[in-house]
């Protein structure tokens, strides 16, 4: 019997710290799914119904709406004339605009492209290409990259950068929030069956308006909360250093809103921002100039990561 036992042990033991490693590299954090979505709880209803915005000529259904290589484009004379990749998929290269929307505002489980120069984002693809930066939670972008061509990029690098900024999410200090589940498109929606629970360490966010969210409705934004306190901290950490890391503002800016290939960070969707600067510290992002952010995330906690993360969300974009 005892040998028995031993037999399993050292068949299991050995399989377990395996499993912890290879989870860290490759950048799933399955204890935080508030911020590297991943499974999708609660699919919705199949809906057939054709939908419609406020001030918008355009019908699309539910399945239009989430293809992802022709995506809905609600208001096309609120925006320049985008190039094809944009708005039309070839292959794995899907259209930018069905994550990214046409506004380029984005969602917070894939990102925000305003405010960014064309070199910064042309070098973000050139690194998603290569695998030096990695996208494991969705598996986006690495395959979208690598089937894009030059002249692709550079059209859609041109057209991001030229739009403009604008308020698309907002945060909150908050001890109690209400319970979630992700859903379609891995975003995190208010649970229907109600309730709430206590925030901990986390940042929950959620559309404005679940509705228009889920029809890529370029004007429904995004709230997100973070425990009391994160604020003042993140923005300490910011400022300063806090004593530990490196002011953000050396290279981001006095505004933080970027320069060249220093990208903005004010205004960002913050559980992007976690899933950045974990991924910096972890080397799921390895990209050509990540090495100037490795020091800065270093000496950071998860506590601070959230701090800091919260309080550049909670700038004016
Ligand atoms: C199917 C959804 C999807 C489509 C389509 C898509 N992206 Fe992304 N994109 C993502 C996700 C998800 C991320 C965030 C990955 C992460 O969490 O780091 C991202 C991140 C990025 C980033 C990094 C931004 C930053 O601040 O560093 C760039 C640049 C980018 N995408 C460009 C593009 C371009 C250009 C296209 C069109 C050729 C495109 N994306 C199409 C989902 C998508
Ligand atoms: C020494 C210069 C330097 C300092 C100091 C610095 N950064 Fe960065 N940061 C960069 C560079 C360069 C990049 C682009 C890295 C890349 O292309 O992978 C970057 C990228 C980022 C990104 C990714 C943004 C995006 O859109 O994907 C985040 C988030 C970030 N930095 C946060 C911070 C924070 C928070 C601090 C302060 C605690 C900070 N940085 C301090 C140089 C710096």
């Amino acid at each position: 019997m005892r040998r028995v036992v031993w037999l399993l042990v050292a068949a299991v033991v050995p399989a377990v710290s395996v499993g912890l490693a290879s989870q860290e590299a490759t950048g799933l954090y399955p204890d935080k799914p508030w911020a590297f979505p991943s499974r999708i709880e609660k699919p919705f209803p199949e809906d057939e119904a054709p939908k419609t915005l406020p001030g918008s000529t355009r019908t699309y259904t539910m399945v239009q709406i989430d293809d992802l290589s022709n995506p809905p484009d609600w208001y096309p004379d609120q925006h320049p004339t985008p190039p094809q990749i944009v708005v039309k998929g070839h292959g794995g290269a899907m259209a930018c605009g069905a994550c990214h929307l046409m506004s380029g505002l984005g969602h917070p489980e894939s990102s925000d492209l305003t405010g960014l120069t064309a070199e910064y984002i042309a070098q973000q693809m050139a690194d998603f290409k290569s695998g030096a930066r990695k996208d494991p939670t969705g598996k986006r972008m690495n395959g979208i990259a690598a089937e894009t061509t030059d002249e692709e990029v550079r059209q859609a690098a041109e057209y991001f950068a030229a739009l403009p900024r604008r308020t698309f999410q907002k945060v909150t200090e908050a001890e109690m929030v209400p319970r979630t589940v992700l859903r379609n498109g891995r975003m995190r929606y208010v649970a229907d069956e109600g309730g709430t629970e206590p925030i901990g360490g986390r940042i929950i966010t959620v559309p404005e308006d679940p509705a228009r969210a889920r029809l890529r409705d370029p004007y429904s934004g995004f709230v997100s909360y973070a425990s009391r306190g994160s604020l003042a901290r993140g923005k300490e950490l910011v400022e300063t250093g806090g004593g530990r890391t490196l002011m953000c503002t050396v290279c981001h800016g006095a505004d933080l809103k970027g320069l060249g290939k220093v990208p903005r960070l004010a205004g960002m969707h913050p559980i992007y921002t976690v899933r950045q600067l974990s991924w910096f510290k972890d080397g799921t992002r390895n990209g050509v100039d990540a090495a100037q952010m490795k020091p800065v995330v270093e000496p950071l906690t998860d506590e601070d990561i959230v701090a800091i993360s919260a309080y550049l969300g909670s700038l004016a974009p």
